[in-house]
Order: structure tokens, then sequence, then C-alpha cells
């Protein structure tokens, strides 16, 4: 049976949330491997809107199960509150929620570090959702992060949380000048502790054996390729891995298990915080752009950046995470634009480049070459199948597949479930058919 990972492929809120939730009928697992509550996964349908943060998209189909694995940073407080949210809308978790014993836990001094380097970093700052999320990171690389097997031990936990604290807040003060606030902690994380139990346990054994038992399974990556720690646009990135490797790395499972990857991106781009963005448009454009797109951050309420879109940045995206088969999300907020632009190469200099680069000051040299393609001016948001869509729209996704050698797995030109289609044919389709035959 498949699994699939479903990445982003620009610098996050590509729609990974809608696509996760309309596969996720035929699949029986999606699991989060990276990232935290950071993310905001959006799915709409029947009148309902959900954003989830940290528990995968799956979990919005009655009796599919959610996993959230090693690599995902979680902040007990976040992950009850949306439990809780669920339970209210009438969507019950028990027994479908599954978190890793390894994951590492944010503790709120995580999110006062966070603020307190953000602010010292001036024009510099990354633009950061103030989650905690690289904090909670960096002391997982630095091995004195506290995990979710350490947090339901309540015979050591208070001890362990302790000295962490004691070492953070020592940190914190000579880096900030900044005491750190464990006012009443230990309490609640222990609270909060039996809040969770149920749902911790060794998440890579369970998925391992469901995959043995020929089980599919989305691997549901948070952020986008643009935002990864290793290849997106350091140091104006997130601090975990977002692309298809860290689904191994992330859940416990190894790289044969996993058949392929779909890429998600927008027919456009979009970037919320700080850092390079070489076909970002004029702020008169953007704003136009932004309100037909709603680009507003699912998490912060953020203003997103807007620009055309890149096939440099899309053309990397396909090589590093190996995509199979792309997703073009909001072809409708396109619906009235007259002419389209796309990003073909990059000069640097003047000179053709190539590759991505790795310096982020290279950036500020780079100028896009833009090919202009025609708009089709007509609706497509209420369209469910793929022969309905305009003659210039279906140029263009041919335009976007032609030039990255990658077919066009399926197509989305609504926030609604069903305003997707997959054409038949396709790599995804085959994958969607043999998910739904077991
Ligand atoms: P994610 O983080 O990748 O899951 O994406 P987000 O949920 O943060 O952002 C995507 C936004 O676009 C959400 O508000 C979705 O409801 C919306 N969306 C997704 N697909 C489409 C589409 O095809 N058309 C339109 N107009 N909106 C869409
Ligand atoms: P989803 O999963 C878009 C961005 C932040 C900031 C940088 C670092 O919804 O696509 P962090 O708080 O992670 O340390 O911030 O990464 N960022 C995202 N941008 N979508 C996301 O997630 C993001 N998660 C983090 O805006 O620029
Ligand atoms: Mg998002």
């Amino acid at each position: 049976m498949p699994a699939i990972v479903i990445v982003g492929a620009q610098w996050g809120d590509e729609g990974k949330g809608k696509v996760v939730d309309y596969l996720a009928a035929s699949f029986d697992y999606s699991a989060r491997y990276g990232g935290g509550h950071n993310a905001g996964h959006t799915v709409i349908f029947d009148g309902h809107r959900f954003v989830l943060q940290l528990i995968p998209c799956g979990i919005l189909r009655p009796g599919k199960r959610a996993v959230i694995g090693a690599g995902v940073v979680v902040d007990p407080a976040a992950l009850v509150a949306e439990v809780d949210t669920l339970a209210q809308a009438g969507i019950d978790v028990t027994g479908r929620l599954f978190v890793s014993n390894r994951a590492h836990v944010i503790f709120p001094y995580h999110r006062q570090i966070e603020k307190a380097a953000e602010a010292a970093r001036g024009a510099a700052k990354i633009g950061t959702t103030s989650r905690g999320i690289g904090p909670s990171y960096e002391d997982k690389m630095a091995r004195r992060g506290l995990r979710m097997c350490d947090l339901l031990d309540s015979a050591t936990f208070p001890a362990k949380l302790a000295e962490t604290f004691k070492e953070k807040d020592a940190i914190s003060r000579g880096a900030f000048g900044q005491s750190l606030d464990s006012a009443g902690l230990a309490s609640q994380y222990a609270a909060l502790a039996e809040r969770l139990r149920a749902y911790v346990t060794d998440t890579a054994v369970l998925l391992n054996a469901a995959l043995d038992e020929g089980r599919s399974v989305l691997l549901e990556a948070a952020q986008g390729t643009m935002l990864d720690i290793d290849h997106g646009t350091y140091p104006y990135v997130t601090s975990s891995s977002c692309t298809a490797g860290g689904a191994c790395t992330g859940l416990g499972i190894a790289p044969q298990r996993i058949d392929g990857v779909v890429g998600v991106t927008k027919a456009y781009t979009t970037r919320v915080g700080s850092g390079p963005f070489p076909t970002e448009m004029p702020d008169l454009e953007a704003k136009e752009l932004r309100d037909r797109g709603k680009e507003y951050g699912a998490v912060t309420g953020r203003p997103r950046r807007c620009g055309w879109l890149d096939l440099v940045m899309l053309r990397y995206a396909v090589m590093i995470n190996g995509i199979n088969s792309l997703v073009v999300t909001k072809l409708d907020v396109f619906d009235t634009q007259p002419e389209i632009q796309v990003c073909t190469g990059y000069r640097y200099k003047g000179t053709p480049l190539r590759e991505m680069p790795a310096q982020v000051e290279m950036f500020e040299h780079i100028t896009p070459e833009y090919k202009t393609l025609r708009g089709w001016c007509a609706p497509t948001s209420s369209l469910h199948e793929g022969q309905g869509l305009p003659a210039a729209a279906s140029d263009y996704l041919k335009f976007i597949s032609d030039q990255l050698q990658v077919e066009i797995g399926m197509i989305s030109t609504g926030p609604e479930r069903d305003a997707t289609f997959v054409p038949p044919g396709t790599q995804l389709a085959a994958w969607l058919a043999e998910a739904v035959r077991h």
C-alpha cells in the first residue's frame, strides 16, 4: 500500500492541509514528521473551517488515524487545546491520535528565549512565529531537551526540568540579561502530562507495524522546502527538516518504505517572515494578490509577502525532495489576472545562474527572468473536473509541468474540499486508486 510524502515546495502555506485532507479519505494514516505549532494547515468543508497546527489533517476524516512523530516539537498546552477544539466540533481523537514518546517538549521559557533572541537580532530578525520552535530544536540538538517520555515520568520529571531550567536561565541571563520564568511550571506540565498520557506511544513501532500490515500512510510535512534547515534560505528558515528526507528521520521509517513524493505549490509564491524572495511583487501588485488570495498567516495573522511563481525554486524543490507529482493550488486566485509572469531563470550580477545560491547575501544581486503567459479571465473556482479548465489555465499548468518535467497530479481551484481534482492517468491518481482498492 502506498506511503507518500506530502511536502511544501515553496516557503510554506502552499495548501498542504487541504491536499492531505483530500487524500486522507483514501488513506489509513496521516503522520506529521516535523515542525510544531508554527504550522497552520487549513481545511474547509461543509461550512467548517479548521486550522490544524500539530495534529495531522487526516484526523478530520472519520475513523482515520493520525500520528505525531519524534521529529515534531510538541507544546503540550497547544496540543491539548487542539484536542479540545476538535472535541467541541464533535471530532473525538480517542484511539486515533498517537504522539511519539520521543518528541521533544516545548516550554514557555523557549518562547521567552526566542523573543529575546529575535529582539537582539534587530533588523536581521528571522520573523519567527514566536512559538518557541527554534529554541526547542536547539535544546534537542544540544542534548539537553526534555521529551514526551520524560514528561510522563512523574517520578523524575520535576528534577529533570529543574536541572534543564537552571542551565537555560543562566544562558538567558548571560546572553540577553533576562531571567526566565518558571513559576508553576512543574505543576502545570504535570497536569498537561495527564491530559496527554493516553496518546503517547512508540509511534515508529506503530507506523512500521501498520506498513507491515499493508496500511496506507500520508506523511505530512510542515513548512516548505525553502524553510528547511539544511536546504532553505538559511538563516531565514525554520529549525527542522521540512523536506522529504525529514519524513524518514522524523517518523522512524526507512526510505524504501516510501513510494513517492507529492510536492505542493501555489500558482504563485508567498512567504511570511524575513528573508530573500526573488520574485516578490511591488507593494501595490502584492496587495491585490494578497486580498484576492486571502494571504494572511493561518497562525499569526501576518500579511504574507506575495510574488510570481518561481520555477528556479520549484526545480530545486523537485530535486531536493524527489517530487514525482506536483499539486498546484490557488489557481482560482488568477481568475481575473490578464497576464501572468513566471520566473524561468535567475541572473546573478547579470550572468545566468542555474543553481540556488547558498549564501543569503547573493540573493540581493539576483534578477529573475520572466516569461509572460496569458491569463484566462474566467472563473475556475466552481470547477470540479479538469476538462472544464479554460485553455489558458491548462496552458499555464502545462508550462509548469514541461519546465519542471513533473506531472501536475492535482489542481485546486478553491479553499473547499471539493474544489479539487486529480487528472486521470497521473501517478497521483494511481496511488489514490491503489489506496482506495485496499
Ligand atoms: P498549509 O500550511 O500548506 O496547509 O497552507 P495554509 O492552510 O496555511 O494556507 C493555505 C490557504 O489557502 C488556506 O487559507 C486555504 O484555505 C487556502 N486554499 C488552499 N487551496 C486553495 C485554493 O485552491 N484556492 C483558494 N482560493 N484558496 C485555497
Ligand atoms: P506551514 O506548515 C509559512 C516561517 C516563519 C519564519 C520562519 C521561522 O503552515 O506551511 P519559526 O517560528 O518556525 O522558527 O519561524 O519560518 N514559518 C512558516 N511560514 N508556513 C509555515 O508553516 C511556517 N512555519 C514557520 O514565518 O519566517
Ligand atoms: Mg500554513
